[in-house]
């Protein structure tokens, strides 16, 4: 299998349900994946950006996972991005260090499914907020290479054992869906 970097842009991953179970299936599923955990390296968002940019040139893929908070990324995997992704390491006439490679988002929600139809409560569908990310994808001479998406995961459920149980059990199925999706590429 090639290189895999899955990044976690979870802001509290101790606090997480559904990003902390599909993390925890992928390290037994993907034991040769580098993982990378923003929260535990950078709680205060000081990010080191030449350390991170080290294993983006060593994976083939990244697999960028993420709860989505207010319709976009978490604000630790923005700073991420912006801190790491820079012209002339990713784009710009000598940025050619992540050509070829592919990314693949794997994200998470609160609301219900029926929210993120057409025509549905939250007006688009859960894949247009990936523009951004495709967006940069082609700028950054990257695959977008597909996206695996749960929702109906809200925090607002993790007291209740029932709810956290049926949190669990789509999580697990959603790392079973990125694991294949994977090992397609
Ligand atoms: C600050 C914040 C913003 C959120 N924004 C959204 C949102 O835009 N759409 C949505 O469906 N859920 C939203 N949620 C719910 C989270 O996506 C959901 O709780 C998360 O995916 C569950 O994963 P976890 O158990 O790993 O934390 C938000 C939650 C927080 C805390």
């Amino acid at each position: 299998m090639k290189n895999v970097l899955v990044v976690s842009g979870h802001t509290d991953l101790k606090n997480s349900v559904a990003n902390k179970t599909i993390l925890t299936e992928l390290e037994k599923e993907l034991p040769g994946a580098e993982f990378d955990y923003l929260d535990r390296l950078y709680p205060d968002f000081r990010i080191d950006a030449e350390a991170e940019r080290r294993k983006l040139i060593r994976a083939d893929i990244i697999a960028l996972q993420f709860p989505l908070f207010w319709y976009s990324v978490p604000s630790l995997m923005s700073r991420w991005i912006e801190e790491t992704f820079v012209h002339g390491f990713s784009h710009g006439s000598s940025g050619d260090k992540l050509h070829g490679k592919k990314l693949v988002a794997s994200f998470t929600a609160g609301a219900p499914e029926d929210m993120y139809r057409r025509g549905g409560g939250m007006g688009y569908e859960a894949e247009d907020f990936l523009a951004p990310i495709k967006a940069m994808c082609g700028l950054c001479g990257m695959e977008f290479a597909g996206f695996i998406f749960t929702c109906g995961v809200s925090y607002l459920n993790r007291s209740d054992a029932g709810e956290r149980a049926r949190t669990e059990a789509l999580a697990k199925d959603h790392a079973r869906r990125l694991t294949e999706l994977l090992k397609t590429l």
